[in-house]
């Protein structure tokens, strides 16, 4: 299917390595209907030619603010009016911090001052580049002004290096600007999510946690925003930012989630446990700080918490139910059996003996099993970006209950 049938697209180029990468992006656009128009810094006219990327639009190239002739024609303002998307794909970091600093001394940054339509930006430069704190800064900042950042990639780099930024892989970036114009996809439903750990506390300072970072339960939840749904998200503690338009509920432990679960759940369609919530719990909280004794030895009696999942999945009415199953061995024969004890339609399984992915990390590789009345199906996902993961489960989610 095209997903991009009727749009118009226009794709900024900046002086970055991963420049070339640029000429098959549009080509990909093209692929999925886009209608893709060029605008190069002159730094990107160092890496790729106007003419490879005027060979492959089909269109003139732009590449000049001050130009009498082409501001004549479809000047800067018509282009930025032209555009469904402005897409600048890669952005180099001092691209970045120009336009986190509201610069317009080039074409590109004056198209996306001018730009009334979304502005997506995919940066792509050397890991340190990207971890500097300035460059996070300005990448924080081009988010507080509602432009939608394409986080970068992990991966071996062109310069030898590992790390986070890669520029986002050309099929995900299109399916990113895809999912732009698929907002309506779960228009009207709510969603409620869990994330992060929660703290079973054991006296007034110390608790048993676990090492959930929150990062997928939230990705998912802006996944659901884009997608139009009402979206619930209740966490325990993170040092995460608090998505836009979410209701968010902050909780410490397994009893509080289950509470807050249970009173947002009535008017849900669809309920997904991320939160890596504590089996157990201290059978009781001691009223003060235990103390150290002359023993050696100190015995903790833990009681089992309510299964919040099950609960949710085994109620009368319950909403599309989906847990996540992180296990260290034997993981997709666990995670069916989990499915089926705890009544889910779907269950997404991921190995979190593997540092790489899961847990702490910004990337997840999984198995998605889905129960349906007739059978019980397994696809494996490749690694990729738990944003990117989580538009995929999404689109998936929806189309499980487009099918319901
Ligand atoms: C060989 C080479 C590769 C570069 N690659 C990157 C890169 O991947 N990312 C980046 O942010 N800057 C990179 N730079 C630095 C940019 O080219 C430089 O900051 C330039 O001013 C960016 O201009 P522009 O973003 O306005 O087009 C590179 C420079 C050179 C010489």
């Amino acid at each position: 299917m095209n997903r991009l049938t009727n749009k118009r697209i226009l794709l900024g180029v900046t002086g970055g390595i991963a420049a070339y990468k640029s000429a098959d992006l549009v080509r990909r656009l093209q692929d999925d209907g886009a209608d893709v128009r060029v605008v190069m810094t002159p730094s990107a006219q160092e890496f790729i030619t106007p003419l490879t990327m005027q060979a492959l639009s089909n269109h003139p190239v732009h590449l000049d603010l001050l130009d009498t002739e082409t501001e004549s024609v479809m000047g800067h303002i018509e282009l930025a009016r032209w555009a469904d998307v402005v897409l600048v794909a890669p952005a180099t970091a001092d691209f970045i911090a120009r336009l986190a600093a509201g610069h317009g001394d080039d074409l590109l940054t004056t198209i996306c001052l001018a730009a009334e339509c979304g502005v997506v930006v995919a940066p792509a430069m050397n890991q340190a580049m990207w971890a500097k704190p300035s460059t996070q800064q300005n990448a924080q900042a081009l988010k507080q002004m509602s432009i939608s950042l394409l986080e970068p990639d992990v991966g071996l780099q062109a310069c030898g290096e590992t790390g986070a930024g890669r520029l986002m892989d050309v099929p995900d970036i299109v399916t990113a600007i895809a999912a732009r114009f698929d907002t309506a996809s779960l228009a009207g439903r709510h969603v409620v999510i869990t994330a992060g750990p929660t703290r079973e506390a054991i006296d007034p300072v110390r608790y048993i946690s676990n090492h959930s970072s929150g990062k997928q339960g939230y990705a998912l939840a802006i996944a659901a925003i884009e997608a139009g749904a009402r979206v619930t998200l209740i966490s325990g503690p993170t040092n995460l930012e608090a998505p836009e338009r979410a209701t968010v509920i902050a909780i410490q432990s397994a009893d509080e989630m289950l509470d807050a679960v249970m009173s947002s759940i009535t008017d849900a369609d669809v309920f997904i446990g991320v939160a890596a919530v504590a089996d157990y719990k201290p059978v009781s909280i001691e009223n003060q700080k235990i103390k150290k004794t002359g023993e050696h030895s100190l015995t903790l009696e833990l009681v089992q918490n309510q299964d919040i999942l099950k609960t949710v999945a085994n109620l009368e009415n319950r909403p599309y139910t989906v847990g996540f199953a992180a296990e260290t061995e034997n993981v997709i024969e666990h995670a069916r059996g989990k499915l089926t004890a705890k009544n889910l339609d779907m269950i997404i399984a991921n190995n979190v003996a593997d540092t790489s992915i899961g847990f702490n990390s910004d990337q997840n590789e999984t198995t998605v099993i889905t129960a349906t009345a007739k059978e019980i199906t397994e696809v494996p996902q490749p690694k990729m970006s738990k944003e990117n993961l989580s538009r995929k489960l999404i689109e998936l989610i929806k189309e499980q209950l487009e099918d319901a």
